[in-house]
């Protein structure tokens, strides 16, 4: 996401009653932070947060966190929260390297991955925000049964985050390659970039997966397979 830098962007999203400066002072207390026991959602790289902003002001009743590492891609984001304000909406700039440092173990209860950076060179796998390493910080922070989905309109990505899934504590429940002609479109809300590439045509993958307690991945190939029927019978 290409805007041009601002020195000043963290003054100026300090004026935001959303956006929280000390994330690390709420670690194991988000629920002060919000003032509720309300289930906890998460967004890595909400970019400027069409998604979580509409999503917060569809369900009240859910508290909605949204990490994006660009101050500045923020200050988007920012722009679109109501007058009124969001009082179900936390703006958090930082690298979701830096997860395990703001939440606890079973702090979150879903999480969102909304084309992410493909990164496609092999050097930089590490970096992708489906790599193994960025599952196994997932896991750390989200209770067991909890969900997360991600979407992109890159294919290769696509394909390398099913592999990894399936390698982790994580099942895929449900997985597409054509969103916008299949049921998982029920109660989409898209995101910028999903609102550009669908405009061009480029199909949109998708896929939900959930966090379980003991998965035995080895006797496990059940899931992989089942992508691959679901991609047979897409294609
Ligand atoms: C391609 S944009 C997608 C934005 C938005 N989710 C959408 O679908 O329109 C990816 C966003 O993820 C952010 N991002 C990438 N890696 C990140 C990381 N490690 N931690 C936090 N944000 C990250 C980028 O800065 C960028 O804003």
């Amino acid at each position: 996401m290409r805007l041009r830098n601002d020195p000043h962007a963290c003054e100026r999203l300090e004026l935001s009653g959303n956006f929280v400066q000390d994330p690390q002072s709420y670690k194991g207390r988000w629920h002060e932070y919000f003032g509720n026991r309300n289930p906890i959602h998460i967004e890595i790289g909400s970019g400027k947060g069409k998604f979580i902003t509409a999503l917060a002001i569809k369900n009240p009743h859910i508290n909605y966190i949204a990490i994006e590492k660009f101050p500045t891609v923020l200050l988007k984001l920012i722009r679109k929260i109501p007058e009124q304000g969001l009082s179900n909406l936390a703006v958090i700039s930082i690298d979701a390297e830096l997860l395990e440092e703001i939440f606890t173990k079973g702090e979150a209860d879903a999480l969102y991955l909304n084309f992410s950076d493909p990164w496609p060179k092999k050097r930089h796998v590490k970096r992708r925000l489906t790599w193994a390493g960025f599952l196994g910080l997932y896991e750390k922070v989200l209770k067991e049964g909890s969900v997360i989905e991600f979407k992109t309109d890159n294919r290769g990505l696509f394909d390398f985050s099913l592999e990894e899934f399936e390698n982790s504590n994580f099942t895929v429940k449900h997985v597409t390659y054509d969103l916008y002609n299949s049921d998982l479109l029920l109660g989409n809300v898209a995101t910028e970039y999903e609102e550009k590439f669908h405009s061009l045509g480029t199909p949109i993958n998708k896929l939900v997966a959930q966090l379980e307690s003991k998965k035995n991945i080895s006797s496990n190939p059940e899931n992989l397979k089942m992508a691959k029927e679901q991609l047979n019978h897409d294609l």
